[in-house]
C-alpha cells in the first residue's frame, strides 16, 4: 500500500469536471522473444499425458502431494503438476513440448537429486522420483514459507498478531526467513525496521527498492508504529543473535496438499525485464494477460499462447522529487482490460490512463483529487464506468475528504465526487495511531453503484450515484481487514479478510455478510476472486498457497505453487476451455497461470 508516501507528495489539485483528456503515444513495443520453445505448447484440452511418473520416499512410501516442476535449459517458463494419493503425476502433452526438461520437486523436508529427461518419443515418459528425506536443520530453513518460520517462532499468538496484523507485514517483501538467519539483536532490529519502512512498499520487493520520498526513518512506521520496539525485541529471540548457531525451536511445517489440491497444471512465466514488482495483472478477450509493474514505468502483455512478452512505457504523474538521493518513484499498479480490450490502469498520480493496444496510444483522465488511491474499479464488458477514489477537498478546506468518483470510460466524463469518509484522520502523522477510514479497493454492484472494502473501520462501503449518500456495512468480525476482492453475477462482492483469515461476502440485495473460515491462522486472505463455477479463488500472502472456495460446502482446497509467491490480485480467465487462474507474483517477477480440470 502507498497510502502514506503519496498522500505526502504535493499533489496538483484539478477541481473541473473533465472530458477526454491527455493524448499520448507510446513508442514502440519492445518484443521480448525468449527461450521458451519446449516449454509451452498450444493444443487441444486435456490432452494425453507425455510425461509422467511416481514420487516415492523410504518414509513414506508413495507420497502425495509433492509438487514436480518441468523447466527446459535457459527457459523462463516452467510447468508444475502435483502428485496424488498413489504418488501419481502427470503432465498433460498440451503444457509440454518435446525436449529436454530439469525435473525438481517441492516437498518440505525432502530433496530431490537433479533429473533430466527426454520428451518426444513415442510413448510418454515414464519417470519414477525417490525423495530423500532432510537430515540438515539449515537445508530444511531454506525450504520453509513465511507462515511455517511463524509458526515454528516460539512466542505467544499475541506477540505475533502485533507483527502479522499490519497493512505491511515483515512478510510483504521477503520471506521471514531473512530474519530468522539474521543476527539482529534489539536495537539493531529497530534500525532494519526503520530502513525496511523507507522502502516504498508496493514500489518494492526483495530484489527492487525504490526509496519512498521523502526518505526518513519514520516513513511507514504507522504499520509498526508504537509496537516496532516490541517486535524487535521479540525477533531478537527468535532469529541467530547472542552468538546462536542454530535456532533453539523445532522447524514446523506445514501439510502437503492433498486430494483435490494435487489437481493443478501450474505453468510459470518470468517476465524478461529483470528486478519488476508485479502488482496486478489481467486477462484480455483473446487470452492475453497485460501486467503492470511497480518497479518500471511499462505496462506488458504476455501471449500465453507462444510464451512472447511485449512492453509499452506508461506515463507518470507523480511529480519529480527534489529529495536528495531519491528519483521519481516510478511504476503501474492496478490493471484492468475493458469490454473493449483497452487496457486502464493506474499510474502515478491524479490521474487515471487508458491504453489503446490497435494504436498503441494512451489517452489520460484527471481525476479532481489531490491523491488518488492507486487502485481501479473493475470495468466489466457491458459496464460503462469504473469507480476510482482519492482525497478531494471538502468546501471547509478539509484535505482529508475521501471521495469516490465514477469515470465513465465512454465519454471520459467524471462524475460528481461523493463523499465517503469526512473525518478522515491524517495517516502521514506518525503520531497518530488510531484505526484510519478509508476506502482500499472499489467495485460496483449490478447497478453500476459504488462501493469498496474498508479496511480499518472493517466493513463494506456503498454509495449511491443518484442520492450521493454513502454507507457502511461492518464485517461480523471485527478488525478483520476486508483487503481486496470483486462482485460477482449474483450481486455478490466476495473479499479476503486479511487478519481474520476468512473469506467474506457481501450479499449487495440484502447486505448481509457471510464468512468463511480458512482455518490456519495467519494464512492472510488478500484477493477473493468468483469464477464462473460458483468457486471463490483467493491468494494469500507468506504461504505459497491459493486457496479455492466451495461456497455449497465452505471447503477450502489448498493449492501448493511450485514457487515461493506472494500474489495481489487473482483474475480467473472465463473464456478459457478449463478453469484458467492467473497470479502476479510480486516479488518473483512472475506471471503464475493454475488450471484445474473440470
Ligand atoms: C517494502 C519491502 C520490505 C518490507 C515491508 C520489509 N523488508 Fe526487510 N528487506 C527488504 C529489502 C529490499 C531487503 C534487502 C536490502 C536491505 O537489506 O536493505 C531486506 C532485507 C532484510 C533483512 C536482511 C538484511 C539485514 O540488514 O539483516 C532483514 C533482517 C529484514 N529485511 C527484516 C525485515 C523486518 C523485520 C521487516 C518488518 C518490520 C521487514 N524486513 C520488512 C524489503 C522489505
Amino acid at each position: 500500500m502507498t497510502f502514506v508516501s503519496f498522500r505526502r507528495r504535493p499533489g496538483r489539485r484539478n477541481a473541473l469536471l473533465v472530458a477526454a483528456g491527455l493524448t499520448l503515444a507510446a513508442t514502440a513495443a519492445p518484443q521480448f522473444a525468449h527461450p521458451v520453445a519446449g516449454a509451452v505448447q498450444t493444443g487441444p484440452a486435456n490432452a494425453a499425458p507425455v510425461l509422467s511418473g511416481t514420487v516415492r520416499s523410504d518414509k513414506e512410501g508413495v507420497m502425495e502431494g509433492v509438487v514436480v516442476t518441468a523447466r527446459s535449459r535457459n527457459s523462463l517458463v516452467m510447468v508444475a503438476v502435483t502428485s496424488d494419493a498413489q504418488g501419481r503425476f502427470v503432465f498433460p502433452s498440451d503444457r509440454l513440448a518435446p525436449g529436454t526438461y530439469q525435473i525438481t520437486a517441492r516437498a518440505v523436508g525432502y530433496t530431490l537429486a537433479p533429473v533430466t529427461v527426454k520428451i518426444g518419443g513415442a510413448r510418454p515418459a515414464a519417470l519414477p522420483l525417490t525423495l530423500a528425506t532432510v537430515t540438515d536443520n539449515d537445508q530444511l530453513a531454506s525450504q520453509l514459507t513465511s507462515l511455517e518460520w511463524l509458526n515454528s517462532f516460539p512466542g505467544t499468538d499475541a506477540q505475533k498478531d502485533v507483527m502479522m496484523r499490519n497493512m505491511v507485514n515483515c512478510a510483504f517483501c521477503h520471506s521471514l526467513e531473512r530474519i530468522a538467519r539474521s543476527d539482529h539483536d534489539e536495537t539493531s532490529f529497530l534500525s532494519v525496521m526503520q530502513r525496511m519502512l523507507t522502502y516504498e512498499t508496493d514500489h518494492s520487493s526483495a530484489d527492487r527498492i525504490q526509496v519512498a520520498w521523502p526518505a526518513q526513518p519514520t516513513e511507514g512506521l504507522r504499520w509498526f508504529g508504537r509496537d516496532a520496539k516490541q517486535i524487535a525485541s521479540w525477533l531478537a529471540t527468535v532469529n541467530l543473535s547472542g552468538g546462536r548457531q542454530r535456532w533453539a525451536y523445532p522447524l514446523k511445517t506445514l501439510p502437503r496438499p492433498v486430494g483435490e489440491a494435487t489437481k493443478a497444471v501450474v505453468t510459470v512465466f518470468t517476465i524478461p525485464r529483470e528486478s519488476g514488482v508485479i502488482h496486478d495483472l489481467d486477462v484480455d478477450s483473446h487470452g492475453n494477460v497485460w501486467y503492470g509493474n511497480t518497479g518500471w514505468d511499462y505496462i506488458g502483455k504476455l501471449d500465453p499462447k507462444t510464451g512472447r512478452f511485449s512492453e509499452w512505457p506508461a506515463p507518470n504523474f507523480l511529480p519529480p522529487t527534489s529529495a536528495p538521493g531519491t528519483d521519481r518513484i516510478v511504476g503501474v499498479q492496478d490493471i484492468q482490460v475493458d469490454g473493449h480490450d483497452n487496457v486502464w490502469v493506474a499510474v502515478g498520480g491524479t490521474k487515471h490512463a487508458r491504453f489503446n493496444p490497435a494504436t498503441a496510444r494512451w489517452q489520460t483522465f484527471d481525476l479532481p483529487v489531490i491523491w488518488r488511491n492507486p487502485f481501479l474499479g473493475p470495468v466489466r464488458p457491458g459496464e460503462t464506468g469504473l469507480w476510482a477514489t482519492g482525497l478531494g477537498a471538502a468546501p471547509d478546506g478539509n484535505k482529508r475528504h475521501e471521495q469516490a468518483f465514477r469515470l465513465d470510460i465512454e465519454t471520459g466524463q467524471v462524475s460528481k465526487g461523493i463523499t465517503l469518509f469526512d473525518d478522515m484522520p491524517d495517516p502521514v502523522d506518525p503520531t497518530h495511531l488510531d484505526p484510519l477510514n478509508y476506502c482500499y479497493m472499489m467495485d460496483q454492484d449490478l447497478n453500476g453503484d459504488f462501493l469498496c472494502t474498508a479496511p480499518e473501520p472493517s466493513g463494506i462501503v456503498r454509495a449511491d450515484l443518484r442520492t450521493g449518500k454513502a454507507r457502511l456495512i461492518p464485517t461480523p468480525t471485527p478488525l478483520a481487514y476486508p483487503r481486496r476482492g470483486y462482485r460477482d453475477m449474483e450481486n455478490r462482492f466476495w473479499f479476503g479478510e486479511f487478519y481474520a483469515d476468512k473469506i467474506g461476502v457481501i450479499d449487495l440485495n440484502t447486505d448481509v455478510v457471510r464468512e468463511f473460515p480458512v482455518g490456519v491462522k495467519w494464512i492472510s486472505p488478500y484477493y477473493a476472486r468468483p469464477d464462473a463455477k460458483g468457486r471463490v479463488w483467493v491468494s494469500t500472502t507468506g504461504s505459497d498457497r491459493l486457496l479455492r472456495l466451495d461456497p455449497k460446502t465452505g471447503d477450502i482446497v489448498q493449492y501448493l505453487m511450485p514457487v515461493s509467491y506472494d500474489a495481489r490480485k487473482v483474475v480467473v480467465d472465463v473464456r478459457a476451455a478449463r478453469t484458467t487462474v492467473w497470479l502476479p507474483n510480486k516479488n518473483a517477477n512472475q506471471l503464475v497461470r493454475v488450471e484445474i480440470p473440470d
